[in-house]
């Protein structure tokens, strides 16, 4: 017979704003699993839902208990708890924990109703991604690992020109207008969630040119919680020193600004962590393999695979600068934080005696 905890799902919560390239880092993580994740086949076209053959992603949205019109009576935001049913967030992904299959609501985002309930079966690895994964402690506590993308303002102001102006031919003022509507409940319920996240990836303008505010060039950060259960940080030549190290030069090409990497200890909220950072972008991503062969602990199976997996979606935004690299390392690290769960129930008494 099979217990409970031989099929236990382990559960990541991925949290962010919309539009901070939650679904780019999605398809990072699934392609690092081996697998492309796709809408469920023959359900609701409007379905949040992505499965692959080990991973199903589920949208926070769709656990929201006021829809569109509900939230403009009341006044409320998307980001308000009060707009979300934690009660029901908590008993199913408590369930699919378990390995009970679970009917999940469909918040339909074109019609902004709720639709009927989809089936979500428990798949290895669930990942709950939205505004909330570590809002609720009884959500966060099933939780093996979390993940906050940090986007600062100026960056996030930039890419949401970026889409909402090119693709959705909104106007730019009607762009600051809908940010600065969320920033007060964005400010209370979803940023301070970082604050429990067990890696942040800060995402902030670049200080090599200086008095840049165009969002192009980025300097990004891999915030790093130490003393996290089969989870170590990633270092930079040395674990545990203070490291600024600028690659350009005969092994890698840097145009202007070029590139500066820098690693140590610091604090985040009371926590010791490490943390990476990089500023800069990559005129080619082939010489990636330079400096990934100087960063340890990064999980890879084979020497290049952060390279490999860099190349291949050389496509995704974000791939020529710390965005995509430092989110396809924390594809690896929870790619091998899987790994050591499975081992390690594999190696439990009870398991072993039944061998
Ligand atoms: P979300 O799923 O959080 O809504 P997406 O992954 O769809 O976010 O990204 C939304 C938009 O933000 C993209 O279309 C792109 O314009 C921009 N974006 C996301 N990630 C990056 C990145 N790393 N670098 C530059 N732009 C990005
Ligand atoms: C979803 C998104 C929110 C967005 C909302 C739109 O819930 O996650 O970020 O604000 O849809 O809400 P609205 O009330 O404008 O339809």
């Amino acid at each position: 017979t099979c217990t409970a905890s031989d099929s236990q799902t382990v559960v990541i919560g991925l949290a962010a704003d919309s539009g901070c390239g939650k679904s780019t880092f999605m398809r990072r993580l699934t392609s690092v699993f081996g697998g492309a994740a796709e809408p469920p086949r023959g359900g609701n076209p409007d379905s949040n839902t992505l499965i692959s053959d080990t991973t199903t992603v589920i949208c926070l949205d769709d656990y929201h208990s006021l829809d569109r019109t509900g939230r403009k009576e009341k006044g409320v935001t998307a980001l308000d708890p009060r707009a979300n049913n934690f009660d029901l967030m908590y008993e199913q992904v408590k369930a699919i924990k378990e390995g009970i299959p679970v009917e999940k609501p469909i918040y339909n985002h074109v019609s902004g109703l709720l639709d009927p309930p989809e089936l979500i079966k428990p798949p290895k690895i669930l990942v709950i991604e939205g505004l909330h994964p570590m809002y609720d402690s009884r959500v966060r506590d099933l939780l093996d690992f979390s993940i906050y993308l940090d986007i600062s303002n100026e960056v996030k102001f930039a890419w949401k020109i970026q889409r909402d102006m090119a693709e959705r031919g909104h106007s730019l003022e009607s762009i600051k207008a809908s940010i600065e509507a969320r920033k007060p409940d964005f400010d209370a319920y979803i940023d301070p969630q970082k604050q429990y996240a067990d890696a942040v990836i800060e995402v902030l303008p670049t200080q090599l040119i200086p008095g840049d505010n165009e969002g192009k060039v980025l300097r990004v950060r891999l915030i790093m919680k130490e003393g996290v259960e089969l989870f170590s940080p990633v270092y930079l030549f040395d674990e545990g020193s203070t490291i600024s190290w600028i690659p350009c030069g005969r092994k890698l090409t840097c145009s202007y600004p070029g590139i500066k990497f820098f690693y140590g200890p610091d604090a985040y909220f009371g926590h010791e962590v490490s943390v990476l950072e990089m500023d800069g972008q990559f005129d080619r991503l082939d010489e990636l393999i330079y400096v990934e062969s100087h960063l340890s602990n990064i999980s890879t199976k084979f020497y290049g695979e952060v390279t490999q997996q860099m190349l291949k979606h050389s496509d995704f935004p974000g791939s020529n600068n710390g965005t995509g690299l430092f989110q396809t390392i924390v594809g690896l690290k929870i790619r091998d934080l899987y790994e050591q769960i499975v081992d390690s129930r594999a190696k439990t008494p009870v398991e072993a005696a039944k061998a």
